[in-house]
């Protein structure tokens, strides 16, 4: 899990706090991607910091015991590219496959679970997913044939050929981080996952799901995109009582943590957010 950076786009919100802690509604933003990878059965995870906020978020998270997983973490000395995160975290990685997930991507809605559990299933190759934006220039845009394989990827084309952003969850094999290693910084000096993703293309190797209509895919980059993804949050969670991205929820309906540990956090939060907890148990 990617959640370093600079911030910059929302300065001063993120001069003093990483944008990764900043609330989303109810929750620090890390929890709504950290929420993915607890279900999709990932429980080994590395978080990748700037050196000032790791700190920060070992006091939020800790070890991951208490959600019966393991987190760890890594110093990423400067901004130096998605890509990057490989060459940081190539100890933690082992020679395994591994996901990355971007700490600031939020994504919700039915039927996730199974998409990632295809994708984490995959024994080679490189699996991006992609998501219908109206205006995808800010992002990776992958063009994609009438049988949903990649023709092309390119990072924040002028003429987009395609409305297909790729979002910020990925899956690769061994290779990558020795293709992340082989990378040439970009023009923005940054060793761009976008690359990562062509070297894939190339060897015939990249697969993409398509996110759907029925998921919801959002932005935190801009003070209106955080808004809004609060405002989201909110409207569904309110309307339907179940919250999004609630890390302790996920964990015991997971099973990685038991009605007892339930009760120990939330008792730790003696507030909305720890009676909710409480009224899992029934
Ligand atoms: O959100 C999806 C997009 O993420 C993809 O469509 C693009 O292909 C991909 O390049 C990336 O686009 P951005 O340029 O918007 O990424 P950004 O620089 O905002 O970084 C994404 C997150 O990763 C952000 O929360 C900060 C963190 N980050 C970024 C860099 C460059 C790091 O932790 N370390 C880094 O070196």
């Amino acid at each position: 899990m990617l959640a370093g950076g600079s911030g910059m786009r929302l300065h001063p919100m993120t001069r003093a706090v990483s944008k990764q802690l900043l609330p989303v509604y109810d929750k620090p933003m890390i929890y709504y991607p950290l929420s993915l990878l607890l279900l999709a059965g990932i429980r080994d995870i590395l978080v990748v910091t700037t050196p000032h906020d790791a700190e920060s978020f070992v006091r939020l998270l800790g070890d991951g015991s208490q959600l019966g997983v393991s987190i760890r973490y890594a110093v990423q000395p400067s901004p130096r590219g998605l890509a990057d995160a490989f060459l940081v975290g190539e100890r933690f990685i082992d020679g395994d496959d591994v996901a990355l997930i971007l700490g600031d991507n939020l994504f919700y809605g039915q039927g996730l679970e199974a998409m990632l559990r295809v994708a984490a299933g995959e024994p080679d190759g490189a699996t991006i997913f992609t998501y219908p934006v109206r205006d995808p220039t800010a992002y990776g845009v992958a063009e994609i044939d009438a049988e949903g394989r990649v023709r092309s990827i390119e990072e924040k084309p002028a003429k987009p050929r395609s409305t297909f952003a790729v979002t910020g969850l990925y899956f690769y094999d061994r290779q990558v981080v020795d293709i992340a290693r082989s990378l040439t910084p970009s023009g923005r000096g940054e060793l761009e996952i976008t690359d990562v993703n062509r070297r894939y293309l190339a060897q015939g190797q990249l697969r993409a799901q398509q996110f759907g209509r029925g998921v919801a895919w959002l932005d935190t980059g801009t003070p209106d995109a955080l808004l809004q993804a609060g405002h989201f949050v909110e409207a569904v969670q309110n309307r339907q009582g179940w919250k999004i991205a609630c890390l302790e929820e996920v964990a015991w309906r997971k099973g990685y943590i038991d009605d007892a540990q339930v009760r120990a956090l939330a008792a730790a939060s003696p507030n909305e957010y720890g009676s909710y907890l409480l009224a899992l148990l029934g």
